[in-house]
């Protein structure tokens, strides 16, 4: 089965195509590279053995949507293609609004006129903002959004739910991550951020690559064990895995209209100082950090519940947080 990747050249999705290749599918590419490298596809030909079809497009034109579902037997989609930097939303609102709705909206009327049926949407835990109770399930209230990115996110599972609703014949997840890390095991392919790194992990590599000459710890004055914030930190390659679990999901699916939600983390709990620490043990590499003020946007904790991915999905993450380090730090040194 033929499945379009949004967004494949990407972090997530790059990852993803490794795990719907090996599950027996057909990756597509559609990126317009404006935040990840062709040398990805080079890293994706190495691992898969060879070259998967990559469109260098976006998803605002329809022709070409249509052009790429009609040449390639599109069966199924799985969006990953959006703006992802939370500060940079709220410099460039119109930006993130245009492509993080806008493009989904086109790609959901073209995927219609074109009967394709299955859509996995990427969706983010940010929508839950500062959670009242830990861990947060996909029944915890979604909060309003403390970031125009945020809101892109909410907005769009809004979209699906409504379109859904009315009857449309799609059958739609939206999968909301937590903070994937890691990189695969080749090294092949990781995460490229480009310029200065908005996450903790490539921050952590690069300072301990001497890229950077120190790692700033935003806060530990938190409300937490250790005074740092809690995230649920899961490999790549394990959110990789449960898109491809949501897809054939979705493919079991005999309702011609359906839309669910599920969350995608560990389930555990883990600190920025307890990651930072983590990452020395693993590595031998011991990290030059300082404590700074608390980064604006930051809430205290949040980790997934994630017994309805595991029930439903037929999913849980297997790889441990060490080992998503060890990952990091091998496609880093590879450089
Ligand atoms: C994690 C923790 C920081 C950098 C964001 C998005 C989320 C998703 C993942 C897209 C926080 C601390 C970080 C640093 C630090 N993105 N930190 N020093 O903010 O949880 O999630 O990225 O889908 O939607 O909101 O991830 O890695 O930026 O931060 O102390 O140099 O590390 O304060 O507590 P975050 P993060």
């Amino acid at each position: 089965m033929n499945i379009l990747v949004t967004g494949g050249a990407g972090f997530i999705g790059s990852h993803t195509v490794v795990a719907l290749a090996e599950a027996g599918f057909t990756p597509i590419i559609l990126d317009d590279f404006s935040n990840s490298e062709a040398g990805v596809i080079d890293g994706l030909e190495s691992i898969l053995g060879f070259r998967p079809v990559t469109y260098t497009e976006n998803c605002h034109n329809p022709e070409t949507l249509r052009r790429i579902f009609r040449d390639e037997k599109i069966q199924g989609i799985i969006h990953f293609a959006a703006f992802k930097a939370v500060g940079e939303s709220m410099q460039k609102p119109l930006e993130y609004y245009d492509n993080n709705v806008g493009a989904l909206i086109v790609l959901l009327k073209t995927m219609q006129e074109c009967h394709i049926p299955h859509l996995i949407f990427s969706s983010s835990c940010t929508v839950y903002g500062e959670p009242d109770a830990l861990p947060v399930t996909e029944k915890t209230p979604v909060k309003p959004a403390f970031s125009v990115y945020g809101n892109t996110k909410q907005i769009g599972e809004e979209i699906l739910h409504d379109t859904v609703s009315a009857g449309i014949p799609l059958k739609i997840i939206a999968l909301r991550y937590f903070n994937p890390i890691g990189a695969h095991p080749s090294a092949a392919i990781g995460e490229l951020p480009r310029g200065v790194p908005n996450n903790l992990v490539p921050f952590i590599t690069q300072t301990a690559a001497g890229l950077r000459t120190s790692l700033t710890v935003f806060g530990d004055d938190y409300p937490t064990p250790d005074g740092t914030c809690i995230r649920d930190y899961i490999h790549v390659l394990d959110l990789a895995e449960a898109h491809v679990a949501a897809l054939s999901h979705l493919m079991k699916t005999t309702a011609s209209s359906y839309y669910d939600i599920f969350n995608i983390g560990t389930g555990q709990g883990v600190s920025v100082m307890e990651l930072i620490k983590s990452f020395e043990r693993v590595t031998g590499v011991s990290l030059n950090y300082s404590i700074g003020p608390r980064r604006s946007g930051d809430v205290t904790a949040v980790y997934a519940g994630v017994e309805k991915s595991e029930k439903v999905l037929g999913w849980k993450a297997t790889r441990s947080m060490d080992q998503a380090l060890v990952d990091a730090w091998r496609w880093q040194v590879k450089g």
